[in-house]
């Protein structure tokens, strides 16, 4: 019996789970409402609402998953990419907590976590075969991924500038909406008129993306129609995010399909925050239907950040004898 612990603690989630042989018995996640007064993340805020929360967390996990922590057979945590602060704290406890029990340390990449979460809880019929593609968009990442083996991902496409999470986040702010905006327009975009408005679909070279000119052009637009109409929001709000909606799942879907034809590859995955968006899950769908692709689509808790997708990274790194030693340091920037 192989039973992992991980530790997610890359922004501002808390998270600790128990994967037990690939199947997930737990997955806490403490989320940090303070960071909506200020309309985004405040690191300084999320390092210590992580000290609190993390005792806590990992506590109710094992607690979850009925595993006393002698039973645990490693543990696996966040090294990066995130916000320093954040990553120190879950990085100290998973070493503290390794060290105490004497049990294996594992480092995580959070993005390729993201990716692997689609092996959570899956029998063999119901996981993409390798070489897949993976659309991985969350608040800090949009990539497009060439998943070769577990562990040989190549970052075959990227944004340029913002990412998708980041378009939702602050066209929600500039409505008038709380952080994380993105769950919200997607909300209310399910109301509206995705054809009311138009909004540019910016194109760069090859399998980039970028998503500022399309935030800029938002911020515009809006401030043109209040000048016209000083309710203009109010009165348009679900068409607003539903057009809004409508340009970035199309900017997505684009790249993804010259993705597809470029490298022969009909198997989709998508992975990261912005998974969880009902119109980018239903043109993906589409997507399967129309053009005989394979889609993979994340279960809803295992989109955005979470220590399930943590602890099943490490579940495959322990099966391959890939373990860190205490010396080991969280990092902020850490590529594919
Ligand atoms: O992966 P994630 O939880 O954290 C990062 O690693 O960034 O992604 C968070 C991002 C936020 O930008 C949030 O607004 C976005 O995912 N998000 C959504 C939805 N749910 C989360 N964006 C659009 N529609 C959603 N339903
Ligand atoms: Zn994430």
């Amino acid at each position: 019996m192989i039973n992992i612990l991980g530790i997610e603690s890359s922004c501002d989630e808390t998270s600790a789970a128990v994967i037990q042989n690939g199947k997930c018995l737990s997955n806490i996640i403490a989320e940090q409402k303070i960071h909506e007064l200020y309309g985004g993340v405040v690191p300084e805020l999320a390092s210590r609402a992580h000290q609190q929360n993390i005792v806590p967390v990992v506590d109710a996990a094992l607690k979850k998953a009925n595993i006393d922590k002698t039973e645990l057979s490693a543990i696996a945590f966040t090294k990066g990419p995130g916000l320093m602060g954040s990553l120190l704290v879950g990085t100290s406890f998973a070493k503290g907590f390794s060290l105490g029990l004497n049990i294996p340390l594992i480092e995580v990449n959070h993005m390729q976590a993201h990716i692997l979460a689609h092996f959570i809880d899956k029998h063999n019929d119901s996981v993409p075969t390798f070489p897949f593609l993976c659309l991985t968009v969350s608040g800090g990442h949009t990539q497009i991924v060439l998943i070769k083996d577990y562990f040989k991902m190549e970052v075959i496409g990227e944004t340029t500038d913002d990412a998708a999470g980041e378009a939702f986040d602050k066209a929600a702010k500039i409505l008038g909406l709380p952080y994380p905006g993105g769950p919200l327009i997607d909300k209310y975009a399910k109301e509206g008129n995705a054809a009311a408005f138009s909004f540019p679909k910016i194109s760069v070279p090859e399998l980039n993306y970028s998503f500022s000119g399309l935030k800029t052009a938002f911020l515009y637009f809006i401030k043109d129609a209040i000048k016209k109409d000083a309710n203009f929001i109010e009165k348009n709000l679900a068409d607003i995010c539903a057009s809004y909606q409508k340009a970035i799942v199309t900017t997505l879907l684009i790249k993804l399909e010259k993705a597809m034809e470029q490298r022969g590859i009909n198997q989709i995955a998508v992975a990261g925050g912005v998974s969880a968006n009902s119109g980018l899950r239903n043109a993906l769908l589409q997507l399967e239907n129309t053009k005989k692709a394979k889609v993979f689509l994340p279960p809803f808790e295992y989109c955005t950040d979470n220590a399930a997708m943590i602890a099943i990274t490490g579940y495959y790194k322990f099966l391959q004898n890939d373990f860190t030693t205490q010396r080991v340091t969280a990092t902020a920037r850490w590529n594919l």
